[in-house]
């Protein structure tokens, strides 16, 4: 079994366990994602009052951002229980009744995934969705019979990590629909404060901010690093995390100073070495290193564009200025024009960023 990546962003198994210890339960314990939060906080006070269950809510965004803690805060601000599954998950749309059927008043149904639910699973969604009512036939043939079902009035939470695969009936369907943006270095400074709080060990604060610098802007990877550094710090050095522990212990994680990792770093040489830094087209690059192109848009380039090193654009993917550098290579070209014209016609929502990480 291929041994698992430290910046890999989607949770092991072996991890399960111990991220229930790190999950923040409350809203106010939530780091960052400010917009999504101070909305929803109105949303569920409203919904409390009114007595009504919360409209349905889809979270979008890379893996290890915080959507499914996000899901399980939501329910427990609620106070209501939450029953948790995923799009994969539910085969048939005889699973789905079953669960909906299962829900009490009020209570949060999160699918995860959500742009993996099969056709026939998903049209059940949508009368459970909008009307709280379950179309079932009986029978077969000339004397089948449609009869409705009601069932508890429900919000259904849906998380994905590529919003433009889920239908628009079904993303019509959600009145709140959240973007999960990559977290500042300062957010993920405080989101490794507190969890080095939780297991209990003393980080320095230099130790933190270069943490975070190299946690790729995703929580799930900060808390990653945090824990196999401690392990560096308890058999290397005296338990205390303190700067060069943490350079060491990157360096031999292979993780360089902007939280890049091997696969990183080949998506940026060879684009650079075989394509002359691009443009060149998401499914060539996928083909040339043996990736999905799947993994490369969802897990890598989100992190690649955010710090400037990869551009998207409409004739394809080109490596920047910085991204050149950052492979310790002079860029080739005269001057950035080629950059600058080539991002004016920057297309496409990974790239509407109104600011960019800049790491220092
Ligand atoms: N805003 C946050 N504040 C603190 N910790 C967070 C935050 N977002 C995520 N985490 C941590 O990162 C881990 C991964 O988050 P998760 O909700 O599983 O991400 P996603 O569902 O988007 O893949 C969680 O276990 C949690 O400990
Ligand atoms: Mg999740």
């Amino acid at each position: 079994m291929e041994s698992e990546r430290i910046t890999q962003s989607s949770a092991g198994a072996a991890e399960a366990g111990q991220e229930v210890l790190l999950r923040p339960q409350h809203l106010e314990d939530f780091i960052g994602q400010t917009d999504a939060k101070g909305n929803l906080k109105v949303f569920i006070e409203a919904a409390k009052l009114r007595g009504e269950p919360l409209d349905h809510v889809l979270f979008y965004g890379p893996p290890g951002l915080g959507k499914t803690t996000l899901a399980g805060i939501i329910a427990n601000e609620l106070g209501v229980d939450i029953k948790i599954t995923s799009g994969p998950a539910i085969g048939r749309a005889g699973d789905l009744a079953a669960i909906l059927t299962n829900l009490n008043d009020n209570d949060v149904l999160f699918i995860d995934e959500i742009h993996r639910l099969n056709r026939s699973v998903e049209e059940v969604l949508y009368s459970a969705m909008e009307d709280y009512a379950l179309d079932i036939i009986i029978g077969k043939g000339p004397s089948a019979r449609s009869i409705r079902l009601d069932i508890a009035r429900f919000t259904l939470i849906g998380a994905t990590t590529r919003a433009g695969s889920l239908s628009a009936p079904l993303r019509d369907r959600f009145g709140v629909i959240s973007k999960f943006e990559i977290y500042k270095k300062e957010e993920l400074a405080d989101i490794i404060r507190r969890s080095a709080r939780l297991m209990g060990v003393e980080i320095d604060e230099d130790a933190t901010l270069l943490m975070a610098q190299c946690s790729r802007g995703t929580p799930r990877i900060a808390n990653r690093l945090l824990k196999r550094i401690r392990d560096f710090s308890q058999v290397r050095g005296n338990g205390r995390i303190d700067l060069a522990i943490t350079e060491e212990g990157l360096k031999a994680l292979g993780v360089d100073s902007l939280g890049l990792e091997r696969l990183d770093r080949e998506i940026l040489s060879t684009i650079i070495d075989r394509f002359g830094g691009g443009p060149v087209g998401i499914d060539t690059i996928a083909a040339s290193i043996g990736e999905e192109r799947i993994t490369i848009e969802d897990a890598y380039e989100p992190y690649l564009i955010q710090t400037g090193l990869l551009y998207r654009t409409q004739k394809g993917r080109m490596v920047s200025r910085l991204g050149y550098e950052h492979m310790g290579l002079r860029y080739p070209y005269e001057d950035d024009r080629r950059e600058i014209s080539e991002s004016e016609e920057r297309t496409g929502e990974g790239e509407e960023k109104d600011e960019q990480i800049r790491f220092v």
